[in-house]
């Protein structure tokens, strides 16, 4: 079957901007992904670039934005598709070349939460226990596959990429609000308050509509909102 993909082409060694290029290809039905479809397209034409690894929707390296919404390209039916495909990089980041987008500031960000749990005690001699409800707090969150299909859907983070951590790195910010083993929530509520971090989030709720993976960062948001205001009476 014959398939009509637009895609934005830029090569800033080459291309003084970027254009959006259209390309036919036939596909046997093999294809069953995007990721396929595109996978042959890159072997017509070598210097199509895009990331991707796993092809099973886990690495998350293959994101992108497929007719007007992200997504990851390996989980994405090409029956879902109709034609033209339109395929461009994620908005609101860099371009390096063609769908690679310079995703720096969006693990800046997510660093800036201190991904990682934090209990200066002294350790047990094994592990750090949870009860099974303590455990089950966490689905939802753990979950995050850093694709940035949410935070780069979000107008708060166009605007203000520097300022606002927005949804993935939020949503991990609660991921560790909620451990109970973490020790460290004082200091988790103080590097987030203020008119940027968390609150430029204006609840549009384009972040859950977007994530692959079914997360709702707009949920973990209000929660750490919730945080704030509960400490605050
Ligand atoms: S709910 Fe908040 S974080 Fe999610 S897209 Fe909207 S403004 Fe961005
Ligand atoms: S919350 Fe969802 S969309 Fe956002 S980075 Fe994680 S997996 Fe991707
Ligand atoms: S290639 Fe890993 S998520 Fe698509």
């Amino acid at each position: 079957m014959r398939r009509t993909f637009h895609i934005y082409r830029y090569d800033p060694d080459k291309d003084a901007r970027p254009h959006m290029q259209e390309v036919d290809i036939e596909l046997d039905g093999h294809e069953r992904m995007l990721l396929d479809a595109l996978m042959k397209l890159k072997a017509q034409d070598p210097t199509l670039s895009f990331r991707r690894s796993c092809r099973e929707g886990v690495c998350g390296s293959d994101a992108m934005n497929i007719s007007r919404k992200n997504g990851l390209a390996c989980i994405t039916n090409m029956r879902a598709l109709q034609d033209p495909i339109v395929l461009k990089p994620l908005p609101g980041l860099p371009v390096i070349r063609d769908l690679i987008v310079d995703m720096t500031g969006f693990f800046k960000q997510y660093h800036s939460i201190k991904p990682y749990v934090i209990d200066e005690s002294v350790p047990p001699e094994r592990e750090r226990l949870q009860s099974p409800e303590e455990r089950d707090e966490l689905n939802g969150l753990y979950e995050c596959i850093l694709c940035a299909c949410c935070t780069s859907s979000c107008p708060s983070f166009w605007w203000n990429p520097d300022k606002f951590v927005g949804p993935a790195g939020l949503l991990q910010a609660y991921r560790f609000l909620a451990d109970s083993r973490d020790q460290a929530t004082a200091e988790r509520l103080d590097n987030l308050e203020d008119p940027y971090r968390l609150f430029r989030c204006r609840t549009i709720m384009n972040c859950t509509d977007v994530c692959p993976k079914g997360l709702n960062p707009a949920m973990a948001i209000g929660k750490i909102r919730s945080m704030l205001v509960r400490r605050n009476i």
